[in-house]
């Protein structure tokens, strides 16, 4: 293992939270109701594709031109930097300093693979920005989760391969995505939003070099067929 990419929402902070939040209240104002369950559904995806699929949970696919959607997703992101502007390091979830720490000094470089736009802003508030080799910008990718060419995006920026990587994802997308990129897969959650992780834990301060790496070593020999 020479490379961990960190998924950002639901894995270093709990922002998953809060983009379910400004997504409840603006699917209200379009009539929308959205529940924690069917939420399940947009974490980890893109803000258009999460719209789509509030609208078509709505019943409201095609009720709105490109330019109304605009200004639907302008105003979720308007709710949710209002629900973010005071993060602080204190909201880095339990567990993710230590890690960065242990990362480091095992000499495994780190990358964030997050569909955020507010990915930047979000670690310069978390005071973490520095422990990132790599960040990449979803804006220049042509596909989102569960393509994996965000987290292959990252191995690169690393200079590491795909088979060198662990990553760490909240979403069923996104594990999707780690599964297609040929890495070792780490899901923060439960089993049954889940499937298909290489391990699973149920709170990130389970999340230790120790862990990772004897799952790692296990996940080594099912590969090399030992
Ligand atoms: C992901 C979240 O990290 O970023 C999604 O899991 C969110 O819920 C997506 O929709 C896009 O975020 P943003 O900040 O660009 O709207
Ligand atoms: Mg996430």
């Amino acid at each position: 293992m020479k490379a961990v990419i960190f998924d950002l929402d639901g894995v270093i902070t709990d922002t998953a939270e809060y983009h379910y939040l400004a997504w409840k209240h603006t699917a209200e104002q379009i009539g929308i109701e959205i529940d924690r369950s069917f939420n399940e559904r947009l974490k980890g995806i893109n803000r258009e594709q999460s719209l789509d699929k509030i609208l078509i949970h709505g019943g409201a696919a095609g009720k709105f031109q490109e330019a109304e959607k605009q200004e639907i997703m302008r105003r979720k992101n308007q709710y949710y930097q209002q629900l973010i502007q005071n993060l602080t390091p204190h909201d880095l979830l339990p567990g993710i300093s230590v890690l960065f720490a242990e990362l480091k000094r095992e000499h495994i470089s780190i990358a964030l693979a997050s569909s955020s736009r507010n990915a930047p802003a979000i670690l310069q508030r978390l005071g973490v920005m520095d422990e990132f080799q790599g960040v990449v910008d979803p804006a220049a990718l042509a596909h989102g989760k569960p393509d994996p060419e965000i987290f292959l995006t990252a191995a690169a920026l690393l200079g590491v391969p795909p088979s060198e990587c662990a990553a760490i994802e909240d979403a069923e997308a996104g594990i999707a995505a780690i599964k297609s990129a040929g890495m070792f897969a780490v899901g923060v959650g439960d089993e049954t939003s889940l499937r298909g992780a290489d391990l699973i834990v149920h709170n990130t301060n389970e999340l230790t070099f120790e862990l990772l790496n004897e799952g790692w070593q296990r996940y080594c020999c099912i590969r090399e067929g030992k």
